[in-house]
């Protein structure tokens, strides 16, 4: 126990370098399919978290707009529901919008600690360091960790708020979200609550043009997938052999963006002893984006065994927030019992 309440920054790394790992994997069975795919969490190195955070400014690009404008409307609000001490945040990055939450926790004044977990030490670090200077006497407990495999290393307490901003979730394919938000339920305690970021469905020619912006920024953050192959499995891609595609699949109710062989080329792959063949104008899938109806959420959530006890949007309806939390069933049954003795009691 801490004697002391003194600021304090504590990091326990979960995975460190093994990502270059992950990458081959991903890479080998990713275009050994018949219909290409690598996953959206390569985009991130230096260049393209830098490229990300310009799409975040381009007129077209709503959605950061859109979620900060309802943080800033409602903060106060889902300070005052829920009552966390500690803000933890799934996939922090820069935590630029996390401000908006620990201020108003501040305000109510209960914010002791902040558990920001995401995949880059060194932006994890800077982060820690910023956030201990604005604001005095915070305990940052960060974890370098995938939140898709390492949601146990978050340290326990609470009451908290366990924030997954950005619409990030949009990425996961739908079984993997229902694993994820099923994994995140099971986090929770009685008094926790999920705080969910995730765009919503509309006009096509919105969407779309979010994911194609007339300064090329989104472009060139798509390709930069290709240079992060060249740098880290030796390959020889010339990112200007690919157009950037980007488009809304209604059946699924997510945008796709890809990248298309300008012409039928080979390319190597040293780092995973692999040649590809690519024909003309055929596609490579870089990412999903699902985008959400308040219904979809509900089911979701639902199946996860969580529930939507507030749903917060803009003004225009782009995005949503919902702060879910574990549903009567499992907090009956306690943090790890859910549907066990407590559940079976009440028969
Ligand atoms: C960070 C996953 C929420 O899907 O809108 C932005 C990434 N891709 N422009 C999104 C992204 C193209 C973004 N997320």
């Amino acid at each position: 126990m801490n004697p002391v309440a003194t600021p304090s920054i504590q990091i326990d790394v979960r995975v460190s370098q093994r990502s270059e790992r992950s990458l081959a994997e991903d890479v080998l069975d990713g275009l050994t399919r018949p219909f290409k795919e690598l996953p959206p969490k390569h985009f991130y190195d230096a260049r393209g978290s830098e490229l990300f955070e310009r799409i975040c400014e381009l007129p077209e690009y709503y959605p950061t707009r859109a979620e900060r404008r309802i943080l800033e409307d409602r903060a106060d609000e889902i300070v005052a529901a829920v009552v966390p001490v500690e803000l933890v945040e799934l996939g922090s990055g820069t935590a630029d919008k996390t401000h908006v939450l620990l201020d108003a926790m501040r305000r109510a004044d209960v914010l002791e600690r902040y558990i920001p977990v995401d995949v880059s030490e060194s932006t994890l670090r800077a982060c820690a360091e910023r956030l201990c200077e604005r604001y005095p006497g915070l305990a940052v407990h960060g974890v370098v960790g995938d939140i898709e495999r390492h949601l146990s290393a978050i340290p326990e307490g609470g009451p908290r708020v366990v924030a997954f901003l950005g619409g990030t979730i949009g990425n996961f394919t739908p079984g993997s979200r229902r694993r994820f938000l099923r994994r995140v339920g099971r986090l929770l305690g009685a008094d926790d609550r999920l705080l969910l970021g995730t765009d919503l469905v509309k006009d096509a020619h919105v969407l779309e043009a979010a994911y194609n912006d007339s300064a090329g920024v989104t472009a060139e953050f798509n390709r930069n997938m290709l240079v992060v192959l060249n740098r880290e499995l030796g390959s020889e891609f010339d990112p200007q052999d690919f157009d950037h595609v980007a488009f809304f699949d209604p059946h699924h109710q997510w945008v796709e963006m890809r990248l298309r062989a300008r012409h039928a080329h080979e390319v190597d792959i040293p780092g995973i002893d692999l040649r590809v063949r690519f024909g003309a104008r055929e596609e490579l899938r870089t990412e999903i984006s699902a985008k959400f109806t308040r219904d979809r959420l509900e089911t979701d959530l639902g199946a996860a065994g969580l529930a939507l006890e507030h749903f917060y949007t803009d003004p225009q309806e782009l995005f949503a927030l919902s702060l879910a939390g574990p549903s009567a069933a499992i907090r009956r049954g306690g943090r790890a019992a859910a549907g066990s003795a407590g559940a079976r009691a009440r028969r």
